[in-house]
């Protein structure tokens, strides 16, 4: 079963290749590790994820405004979010096979195959008892019990560990648990160190300390830095939100499974600043809405599930992921965070400004609580990908690939297709395609036989096929196929926009949340 998944995802990262969605940076110099470029269908089904998010935050609600903040900024921004202290990874190296490790995900992953074990034990116990009560058998079962506890223990030893920073701690959990390289097979480790993930580089001329800049690992501190520029530009009442894509850079130690965790990524951000005592009831609103904007899309609800942290970072009084089940399992996709004023505050104490917003209710002045949805646009595009991915064998005994995306999210809407390069057909497609290039992105193509051109727009997820024959010039009217049935309806010219409309707007996806 895991090969059987393993291969499929290998298909799809070929698939992405070959259709122009994702291309490895820099590829004749053989790519740069965890860095890639979209190409065109990629470029236009990425730019459609962050239009369906944007309007989502900015037109759906009306106390959301978005900006675009540099990605450099102040360094003394870096110093007070805490990232220059905190934001590091502990790493490890395995002597034999010179590969480098996250400590962290190694004793995680002993953590995983237990949970594994659990899973497996319930899936029998479901099968043999008819009333089978789950949280009942979890507290009675006497190995699940044992593997629990184990979790429990380890758990508690790494964030022990890691909250007093004491690597040598981390390095024996990772002796006492018996962790071999996979590759090596052997367990010649290095000491535990910590590494911190920001990228820096200097600005002007003077390559000295005091020209350090970095280049940013999360958009929200664009947001923070220009909360009173917004508020007071904007006339904004609590609560209000301050929406943000771009780009983020972190140097992660290991990067690996596509585009899932990589070096240059986008990040799709909103900080939402609310009176301090009220951030859970945020905190809870923003968990629902934005697993229902997820599940809008239509990509299987069981697709989705919430991991409340346990283990919360230094400016959170409450987290939880949004997890995707990628082609390697359940991961995150998405956070929610309840950041309480720390940002905010240290900014205050590092900058000596004033970050507050005077309350006219209550006659008062405070910083307010910031509660953060930040989501992944890379990672959005691997679950619409890999998810839409299908391989079909048809009734004829024929094969295709098609890419089931969201019609509304498609790169192309459109494809208008000439039966043939002469009688007229091809001056009459484009007739057709004057008519729709305003609303839809149409792609136009008059090569290769049409079962062949069929084939190539389901491979790049286009939603409708309109095929212009020689009937078209007699009565006015098109073949329309659906990409996901097949099917091939013959209607009027005049109707083909309102057909396609319903069914391809954004408008239409967001009316669904
Ligand atoms: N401002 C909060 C923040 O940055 P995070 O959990 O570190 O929180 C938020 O990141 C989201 O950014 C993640 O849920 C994930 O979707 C995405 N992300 C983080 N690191 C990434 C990487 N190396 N490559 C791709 N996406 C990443």
């Amino acid at each position: 079963m895991e090969n059987q998944e393993d291969n499929l995802f290998k298909n799809v990262i070929s698939h992405a290749k070959e259709y122009g969605f994702i291309f490895p940076s820099s590829e004749i110099y053989d790519g740069l590790s965890a860095v890639y470029d979209y190409g065109q269908n990629g470029s236009e089904l990425k730019n459609n994820i962050k239009e369906y998010w944007w309007k989502f935050m900015t037109l759906l609600h009306d106390n959301i405004v978005g900006i675009d903040a540099a990605i450099f900024m102040h360094p003394t921004t870096w110093k007070a979010s805490g990232h220059v202290d905190a934001f590091n990874d502990p790493m490890i190296d395995n002597k034999d096979s010179k590969k480098r490790y996250r400590a962290d995900q190694l004793i995680e992953g002993v953590i995983e195959k237990l949970e594994e074990k659990i899973e497996k034990e319930i899936e029998k116990a479901s099968k043999r008892f008819e009333n089978f009560d789950r949280a009942m058998f979890l507290s009675t079962n006497a190995r699940v019990v044992e593997y629990q506890k184990k979790i429990d223990d380890i758990n508690a030893r790494m964030k022990d560990a890691l909250g007093r920073g004491d690597m040598a701690d981390l390095k024996q959990l990772i002796i006492d648990l018996e962790i071999a390289d996979p590759i090596s097979g052997t367990k010649n480790w290095t000491e535990v160190r910590q590494f911190n993930l920001m990228f820096s580089t200097e600005m002007g001329s003077v390559a000295d300390d005091a020209n350090k800049i970095y280049l940013r690992p999360e958009t929200a501190q664009g947001i923070f830095v220009n909360f009173l520029n917004v508020q007071k530009t904007g006339r904004m009442k609590i609560p209000f939100g301050i929406a943000q894509i771009g780009k983020a850079f972190r140097n992660e130690i290991v990067a690996r499974q596509f585009i899932f965790r990589m070096r240059e990524f986008e990040q799709m951000e909103m900080q939402f600043f609310v009176k301090p005592g009220e951030e859970m009831k945020w905190y809870e609103y923003w968990k629902e809405k934005r697993l229902q904007w997820h599940q809008a899309l239509g990509l299987g609800s069981e697709n989705y599930r919430y991991h409340d942290h346990l283990n919360l970072a230094h400016y959170a009084n409450a987290a939880c992921d949004i997890q995707f089940n990628f082609p390697m399992g359940f991961r995150e996709l998405e956070g929610i965070h309840s950041r309480t004023d720390f940002d905010l505050k240290s900014h205050e104490k590092y900058s000596g400004k004033k970050l507050q917003y005077f309350d006219s209710e209550d006659n008062q002045n405070y910083i307010p609580y910031v509660v953060e949805t930040s989501v992944g646009l890379d990672r959005m595009f691997l679950s619409v990908l890999a998810t839409s991915y299908k391989e079909e064998k048809l009734e004829d005994g024929s094969e295709r690939v098609v890419l089931k995306i969201p019609a509304a999210l498609a790169p192309n809407k459109v494809a208008i297709l000439p039966l043939m390069k002469k009688d007229g057909l091809p001056e009459k497609a484009h007739e057709i395609m004057d008519l729709l290039k305003f609303d839809f992105r149409c792609f136009y193509e008059e090569k290769d036989a049409i079962g062949k051109r069929y084939r190539r727009q389901d491979a790049i997820g286009t939603p409708y096929c309109i095929t212009i024959d020689h009937q078209t010039l007699t009565d006015n009217t098109v073949t329309i196929r659906d990409r996901d049935t097949m099917k091939q309806e013959r209607v009027s010219i005049p109707s083909v926009k309102s057909i396609i409309q319903d069914s391809v707007s954004m408008a239409g996806l967001l009316k669904k949340i």
